[in-house]
């Protein structure tokens, strides 16, 4: 079973996760980076949160994701988050260990639990060849010590996927050998999967239709994130998709009518076009539906 992890920022995209979740009566993972968290303040994520957990039976965990250093991940633990990420990805291997393992101990002490990431996501504007490149995909071996020296309880591995709108420039490949590899190493740790939106063709042409300039995005194909869910991935994240739907839908109605100009004219198109762009994800691609 894999379970769609959504980012989110406000109040639309939290309901409208939830409120797809809720009808595929699925549990949901809503995950908060440390920007999104400069965005919307701590505490309106927080009590956001616990009014969609009020409001419904699904569980639904509270995530920091991306958390740069052990102090963001130690402000989400003090504020009632459910897991942390700390993403030391950007040290050397021994420095990641060092700071992961800090806050697994802190996390793991008040109940928390932690992702941590080993392995580097490249996107295709990043100028690597192909060794370069090869550096950057998690090393299976490293990743068994990894989680035996940290005691982290998931970890976000990469495989090829990177995050935003342009993943690939020409076609989609993600290295499941590697995968394959990391679970044979470490068979009861729940990997993630990051930058693994679609890129949705029909929600970046709706975008573009209303006036957007995303030319040739492209993201990771559904068969892939259902090969990946097969393969042992249990956490996949999902952000731009969610970006697309929300931009796609209010541009729609600002070319369509210039003279609206109440929010709530768009921003419930928006909220309804995320709710089925996750309902979608948790229902045909990522098998977490316990629809009766
Ligand atoms: O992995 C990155 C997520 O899409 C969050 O992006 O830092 O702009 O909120 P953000
Ligand atoms: P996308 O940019 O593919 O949505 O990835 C989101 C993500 O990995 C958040 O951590
Ligand atoms: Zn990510």
């Amino acid at each position: 079973m894999q379970y769609g992890a959504f980012n989110v920022n406000n109040m639309e995209i939290i309901q409208a996760i939830v409120d797809a979740a809720a009808e595929e009566n699925s549990p949901v993972i809503l995950q908060a980076s440390s920007s999104a968290i400069k965005y919307a303040r701590i505490n309106y994520l927080r009590k956001m949160v616990e009014a969609a957990t009020e409001d419904t039976s699904i569980p639904i965990a509270l995530h920091l994701d991306h958390g740069p250093d052990f102090e963001t991940c130690k402000m989400c633990i003090d504020n009632g988050f459910t897991s942390v990420m700390i993403d030391g990805s950007k040290y050397d291997f021994e420095e990641n260990v060092a700071l992961t393992k800090k806050v697994v101990d802190y996390a793991h002490s008040k109940g928390v639990v932690v992702e941590a990431e080993l392995g580097k996501l490249a996107g295709v504007e990043d100028e690597v060849n192909v060794s370069d490149k090869d550096a950057m995909y998690t090393d299976p071996d490293q990743a068994k010590e990894f989680v035996e020296r940290t005691g982290c309880d998931s970890l976000a591995i990469a495989i090829g996927t990177s995050h935003g709108a342009y993943k690939f420039k020409g076609e989609a490949k993600l290295r499941f050998d590697i995968l394959a590899k990391v679970k044979e190493k470490l068979p009861n740790t729940p990997i993630v999967l990051h930058g693994a939106s679609t890129v949705i063709p029909e929600l970046v042409e709706m975008c573009n239709k209303y006036g957007a300039d995303i030319p040739g995005a492209k993201g990771v194909p559904d068969e892939m994130l259902n090969e990946a869910s097969k393969s042992g991935v249990s956490k996949i994240n999902v952000d731009t998709d969610l970006r697309l739907a929300m931009t796609a839908a209010i541009r729609k109605v600002f070319a369509e009518e210039p003279s609206a100009f109440d929010p709530r004219k768009y921003m419930t198109p928006a909220r309804d076009l995320i709710k089925q762009t996750v309902q979608h994800k948790i229902r045909d691609v990522f098998c977490s539906s316990n629809k009766a």
